[in-house]
């Protein structure tokens, strides 16, 4: 039997299905109540009504997928949460999780514990083709409290072997940068598009990085970063959720999930062309600006 919601929530909500239809990301429909909104697209009867709820759901809300357009809108961030219309005649009979919120924040005590919950949830992953060739998958890394975070592409062989992201030679460049700020590596927080590592270190393919990047989005919803730095097209890419040129989007400060987004070149890249640190040095200054940060004297 179809459930009544009013037409403003239903339709937000089935965009919301169809996104992330659309993006190929099949554990979106595990949740019994992604379940019943597809049911309800199809035409079909309403699971809920024949089967009890699924144990497995997510319980605490900031792990459930994202809000309609998240992923995508992160130009403007301008959409609201999904609010259902109070003068609806006939109200769910059974109430909706409601969608995370842009601003909804777990108290820094807790965020180790939700962190671990997410890393709990992703278990022994093989929900992609990457889990063939792991040694070790590369949650995260740095400090749950993290004012800025940046985000890589993949683990390489040195992440794979550690279980920690940036540990090899674009790491240790990284670790430079962020020294650079005047930050230890222990005060940000490090996490990478996908968890696997990629053979022979290729880009992520669309269904893996569309597979693993929601939990990468979790992450982010709990750590709630005042400024994440995109390290690379492959993380812009995700974070925005759309394919542009890097040029076109370094210098400037991207919103993101009520969050900054600072796009920047990935450090393997400028070990490749070293030229272009003096470039990503002028982005990290943006975001030390946003962070209220001065370089450390040189005296
Ligand atoms: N490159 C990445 O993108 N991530 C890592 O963790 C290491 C290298």
């Amino acid at each position: 039997m179809a459930r009544h919601l009013d037409l403003a929530t239903r339709d937000a909500l089935l965009a919301r299905v169809r996104f992330y239809r659309d993006l190929g990301l099949t554990e979106f429909y595990r949740r019994p109540v992604d379940r019943v909104l597809l049911a309800q697209l199809e035409g079909e009867p309403d699971p809920l009504s024949e089967q009890p709820e699924d144990p497995r759901a997510p319980s605490f809300p900031l792990f459930s997928a994202e809000r309609v357009g998240d992923h995508a809108a992160s130009q403007s961030d301008s959409s609201q949460p999904v609010q259902a219309q109070e003068d609806h005649p006939t109200p769910p009979r059974k109430p909706l999780p409601s969608p995370p919120q842009i601003g909804a924040a777990v108290a820094p005590a807790d965020r180790a514990a939700a962190l671990q919950l997410i890393r709990d949830e992703i278990g022994d992953c093989t929900r992609c083709p990457l889990h063939k060739g792991r040694n070790k998958l590369v949650f995260g890394d740095g400090s749950p409290a993290a004012r800025l975070m940046f985000v890589g592409e993949g683990p390489g062989a040195d992440e794979d072997a550690q279980g920690i992201p940036f540990v090899g030679r674009a790491g240790q460049l990284l670790n430079n940068m962020i020294a650079a700020m005047g930050l230890k590596r222990e005060e940000v927080y490090i996490a990478n598009i996908v968890k696997c590592r990629p053979p022979g270190n290729r880009t992520p393919e669309p269904a893996e990085g569309n597979t693993c990047s929601p939990f990468l989005f979790r992450q982010i919803d709990v750590i709630r970063p005042q400024v994440l730095v995109a390290l690379g097209a492959t993380a812009a890419t995700y974070l925005l959720g759309a394919r542009q040129p890097l040029a076109g989007l370094r210098g400037r400060v991207h919103a993101f999930r009520g969050m900054q987004l600072i796009v920047t070149y990935h450090p393997a890249y400028l070990l490749r062309d070293p030229r272009q640190k003096k470039e990503a040095w002028a982005d990290l200054q943006i975001a030390m600006r946003e962070l209220g940060l001065k370089p450390p004297s040189r005296e």
